[in-house]
């Protein structure tokens, strides 16, 4: 990297809008979605997709409910001339979904273009040609008169071709390419000159579309350019003014979302924003944003795990882990803290009248059930993970609803068994740790039967039970009010009693036949300490038997 002074790069010049209004905007409605997937995507692609490849993505993005799809650069190849004419002679493309083509404004190219269309009944024509001062100078070597010139030959020689396909609506869009490094009132002047040729109406209007080719600055600057143009547009209300940007600083949503607020209508991108060196601008995080704020998108993003798996198998892209919404960790909390609070803010969701009622769980911007995502993933375990993850998790795949006071203990022993591995755990293993440290706990002391149940006189219980207390088999009797409290007494006569019982809580774990019960005692040692121990039987007083049984063990 260059030293400072840096002479290498230079900022940009700020627009010169000092009663700009985007700032204290809100978006109140989707924009008009236009994807451009199997274009510029497309183009990005180590392995281009084939002509039955963009027909899958195609039916995908009519599914998804995008209305205007940019289908490819007809002109540019065979490919690409006979995936439109597929799409055409296989009436493939619906009635509310308009497809786009875009084309160099050079006069071969467009009637190339044309020809491609014949047949379609709508199709929109999208003409670009480069404007920045960058472009004109080291690409093309021409004067700002004469880009201006191409922009103006490529629409008259369009509109002229019009009548040749009279079955078709042509709308027209045009792209003063690297608009964001363009001087904005050569950008307008080129795009007014277009509109001059075009003449569009308030009921067919041309679409101006100002791509961020590459982002130059900061998503405040796009929306100073955007604000500027607009205001400045004469006949604004015969354009529809298109947003298109990439992403080379890693701003593209900013960048797009600042732009509505400046006045923008219409938004292009890709799905999870695949598109040249940094991607264009991910439509579906644009999307879910609005979605997020309580506005419907007007797309169907219920099932993003399918829409992702579509796109990485046709593209051989992989959507990042931590990418919004769609990415493998986006619904995942490592640190307890946050799964704790995950933990508060679910159960009190699921308490809730309606599943529509206010989302309110913290770190979680949205439901992840909205857009098909599970439950199953929110919380993973590490050496990391708090108490209530562990607690969570148990709970929701094992059925086991463990006291509260318990949940730092078995947080503990789960945290160990993570950090001896340095690994994550699933929540099987979980499980199978809980089992081994709690409920499988034989020794010392292991009850082997009850061999008797009587009630005295006093409507007390008595019972005998057959144990093994370091490797040495007994048969204890004793009574109480109940058969913990008999086999407590029972204790306490052969001099194992050593503790009081605390606390004792039970439930059931699933339905019907396979019902069996979770019973959890909390003991307190004569030195103060205190355990925990479970039991889990199909019979309820096994359950709350072997729990003492569990914590006795655990005590020693
Ligand atoms: O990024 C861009 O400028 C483009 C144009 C062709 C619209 O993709
Ligand atoms: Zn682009």
């Amino acid at each position: 990297m260059q030293a400072h002074p840096i002479t290498k790069y230079q900022p940009v010049t700020p627009i010169d809008l000092p009663d700009r209004q985007w700032p204290s905007r809100q978006i109140e409605r989707a924009p008009i979605w236009a994807s451009v997937d199997l274009r510029d995507g497309n183009q990005a692609l180590a392995i281009p997709m084939t002509v039955d490849d963009k027909i899958e993505f195609f039916d995908s993005l009519v599914q998804t409910g995008f209305k205007e799809i940019e289908v490819g650069f007809p002109s540019a190849s065979q490919t690409e001339f006979d995936f439109i004419r597929r799409l055409i002679d296989e009436k493939r493309i619906p009635e509310d979904v308009t497809v786009q083509v875009l084309v160099q404004a050079r006069a071969h190219l467009i009637r190339r273009t044309f020809e491609s269309l014949k047949g379609i009944p709508r199709a929109i024509v999208h003409l670009y040609n480069s404007t920045s001062p960058l472009q004109r100078e080291v690409t093309f070597n021409k004067t700002k008169e004469e880009i201006k010139a191409i922009a103006v030959e490529g629409t008259e020689l369009i509109k002229s071709l019009v009548d040749t396909i009279p079955e078709t609506h042509i709308r027209l869009q045009y792209s003063p390419e690297s608009f964001s490094d363009t001087e904005t009132d050569y950008a307008l002047e080129v795009c007014q000159a277009v509109m001059s040729v075009w003449q569009p109406t308030e009921s067919n209007k041309i679409i101006l579309n100002l791509p961020a080719t590459v982002e130059i600055a900061t998503p405040n600057h796009h929306a100073d350019q955007i604000e500027w143009f607009c205001r400045h547009l004469k006949e604004r209300n015969k354009a529809i003014i298109s947003l298109h940007t990439h992403n080379d600083r890693g701003t593209g949503t900013a960048a797009t979302e600042l732009g509505l607020l400046a006045g923008a209508d219409r938004v292009e991108g890709t799905l999870f924003g695949n598109g040249e060196r940094t991607g264009n601008l991910d439509l579906v995080t644009v999307a879910l944003n609005l979605y997020a704020q309580g506005i419907d998108p007007n797309l169907d993003l219920a099932d993003i795990p399918s829409l992702r798996a579509t796109y990485e198998r046709i593209t051989r892209m992989n959507v990042p882990e931590r990418h919004p919404y769609a990415g493998d960790l986006v619904f995942t909390a490592f640190s307890g803290s946050h799964q704790d609070a995950i933990k508060k803010g679910m159960d009190l969701q699921a308490k809730k009248a309606s599943p529509s009622s206010l989302w309110r769980v913290p770190y979680l911007l949205i439901d992840p059930q909205d857009i098909g995502r599970s439950y199953e993933a929110i919380i993973r375990i590490n050496s990391q993970s708090g108490k209530g993850g562990v607690a969570f998790l148990l709970h929701r795949h094992h059925g086991l609803d463990l006291p509260k006071a318990m949940h730092p203990e078995v947080g503990e022993a789960i945290n160990r068994a993570a950090d001896k591995d340095s690994r994550e755990l699933t929540t099987d293993e979980i499980h199978e740790i809980f089992l081994c440290e709690y409920v499988e706990r034989q020794t010392p002391l292991k009850i082997i039967e009850i061999k008797s149940k009587d009630f005295e006189k006093s409507g007390e219980l008595h019972i005998e039970a057959e144990i093994i207390h370091r490797d040495k088999k007994e048969i204890i009797g004793g009574t109480g009010n109940g058969p913990i409290s008999a086999f407590v007494d029972a204790l306490k006569d052969c001099g194992l009693k050593d503790f009081q019982i605390l606390d004792y809580r039970q439930h059931s774990i699933g339905h019907g036949s396979k019902t069996e019960a979770a019973a959890y005692i909390q003991i307190k040692k004569e030195d103060g300490r205190i355990y925990f121990g479970c039991g889990i039987d199909s019979n309820i007083e096994f359950a709350g038997l072997n729990a003492l049984v569990s914590a006795f063990n655990r005590s020693r």
